[in-house]
Order: structure tokens, then sequence, then C-alpha cells
């Protein structure tokens, strides 16, 4: 085991939206690992019929919008809790 990858399925506006998120472990970073294991993730819930995915990222941290950049999700203007919204769907 290196890290986790995480979907929290949530029920919106009559529909469904997975809210993602990483963790990569130290001393396994920098090798692709969390963005080979989001595109997978990500694959897979759209596999399942989910529509919308979402995450949520400090604007300061590079490494996490550039996993999000590369599975598809843009960022918007919502800030929750001082970490940008990125959305796809
Ligand atoms: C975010 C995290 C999961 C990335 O894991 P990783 O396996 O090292 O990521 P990858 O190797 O797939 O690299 C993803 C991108 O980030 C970049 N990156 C990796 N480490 C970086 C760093 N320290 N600074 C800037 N960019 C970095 C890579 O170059 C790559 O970009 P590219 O596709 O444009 O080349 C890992 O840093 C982590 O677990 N951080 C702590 C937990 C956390 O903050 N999770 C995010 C919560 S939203």
């Amino acid at each position: 085991m290196v890290g986790t990858m995480q979907a929290t399925i949530c029920p919106e506006q009559g529909s469904l939206v997975a809210v993602v998120a990483w963790t990569i472990g130290t001393a396994h970073q920098g090798q692709g690992l969390a963005t080979e294991a989001a595109d997978l993730m990500a694959s897979w819930l759209r596999q399942q019929g989910i529509p919308r995915l979402r995450a949520h990222i400090h604007p300061r941290h590079a490494a996490s919008m550039a996993v999000a950049a590369a599975i598809g999700l843009q960022p918007t203007d919502t800030m929750v809790s001082g970490e940008r919204r990125w959305e796809w769907g």
C-alpha cells in the first residue's frame, strides 16, 4: 500500500456527485502514482454513472492541482474552508 484514493458519493439537486481526494506516502511521491490512481478512480466512477466529480484543493498545493487537472477537473470560483473547488461534469 502506498496511499489512498477516496470518493464520497452524495446526492445533489436530484443527481449524484463524487467528492474525491487522494494521498500518497512521501516515500512514493513524484512517480505518477496519484495521477494513475486518480485516473482509474475517475474512470470507474464515470462507468458507474456518476455524472459529476468534485475535489477541494488548497490553492498552493501544486501537486494536487496537477492531479485534478490530469483527470479533467477544472477550477471553479468557489472556495470552501480555504480550498478551491474543482469540478468535472
Ligand atoms: C498530492 C499527492 C497525492 C500527489 O501524489 P504523487 O503520486 O506524488 O503525484 P504524481 O507523481 O502523480 O504527480 C502529480 C503532478 O504533481 C506534480 N508534483 C509532484 N510533486 C510536486 C511538488 N512537490 N511540487 C509541485 N508539483 C509536484 C508532478 O510533476 C505531476 O505534475 P505533471 O503531471 O504536470 O507532471 C501527494 O503529494 C500527497 O499525498 N500530498 C499530501 C496529501 C494531500 O495534500 N492530498 C491532497 C488533498 S486535496
